[in-house]
């Protein structure tokens, strides 16, 4: 795992922008692996300007979601559908039909979450794996647990996931208490995987991802350590539990 140490937010999001620029132009068709939340929101806002500027050109790119809440339609504002059309999709020259999200409304929804993994497969697997990390070190939504799921399957949400969540809902109550959410196999196959987090309330997450030993299902980002191509950037309020000395055990 290499890590940096951003300044703050607008540098971490500089740093994964300019990595995603550098995948894409190097492999136009790149399949991209695409998380939501508040974290990646500034990567895409640079993103846009990129394509604004003729530096980078979506219209070969294929996008895979990592999640998305079951029971919300696509046109539903706190669907992640909606999400990524507003914050990406829309501003760029991607064609709509290569953006996959999970359908929260699938009606059969094992086989839709068999067929996911199939379609990514499909088109060789993802390249380029963009992750968030959750304050309790969920990672798309496989919450900490005994035992994880490999494939993309329904994930019923943490309570400290629903109650973070709930700052982008009009009431707690409104946040779905299920979704679903590439398994940890889906995610580990990607060739790359970029994990981002800033602020405070990820320290402790970071914390304990940088300094144990272990890898374990308590804390699901864990199981990064064994991928061989994983970048982490995070920023100064993040790193803050940690010991100056873990920036030279990741480099
Ligand atoms: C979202 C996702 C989640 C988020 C995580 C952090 O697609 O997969 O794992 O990455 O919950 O969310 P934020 O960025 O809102 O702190």
């Amino acid at each position: 795992m290499k890590l940096y140490v951003e300044k703050d937010y607008d540098a971490m999001s500089r740093r994964v922008a300019a990595m995603i620029i550098e995948e894409m132009n190097y492999n136009p068709r790149s399949v991209l692996g695409m998380s939501t939340g508040g974290t990646p929101m500034g990567t895409y806002e640079l993103l846009i300007k990129a394509y604004e500027e003729k530096k980078i050109d979506f219209s070969r790119i294929k996008t895979f979601n990592c999640d998305e809440y079951i029971g919300l339609h696509g046109e539903d504002p706190n669907s992640y559908r909606y999400f990524m059309n507003n914050n990406l999709f829309n501003h760029v020259n991607v064609d709509t039909r290569n953006t996959y999200i999970p359908d929260g409304r699938a009606k059969n929804l094992q086989a839709y979450c068999k067929a996911y993994d199939n379609l990514i497969e499909s088109f060789g697997g993802i390249d380029l794996q963009l992750l968030g990390i959750g304050t309790n070190g969920h990672i798309a939504f496989n919450e900490p647990a005994e035992e994880l799921s490999l494939n993309t399957f329904i994930a019923q949400l943490d309570e400290s996931t629903i109650k973070s969540n709930s700052r982008f809902f009009d009431s707690i109550e409104d946040v779905p208490t299920s979704a679903i959410s590439m398994g940890m196999g889906s995610i580990m196959k990607a060739n790359k995987i970029i994990m981002l987090a800033n602020g405070k309330n990820k320290a402790e997450a970071i914390n304990r991802l940088l300094e144990s030993e272990l890898v374990t299902g308590w804390l699901p980002a864990s199981f990064l350590h064994l991928h061989t191509d994983v970048t982490l950037v995070i920023d100064e309020e993040a790193f803050s539990l940690c010991d100056e000395r873990t920036l030279y055990k990741f480099y």
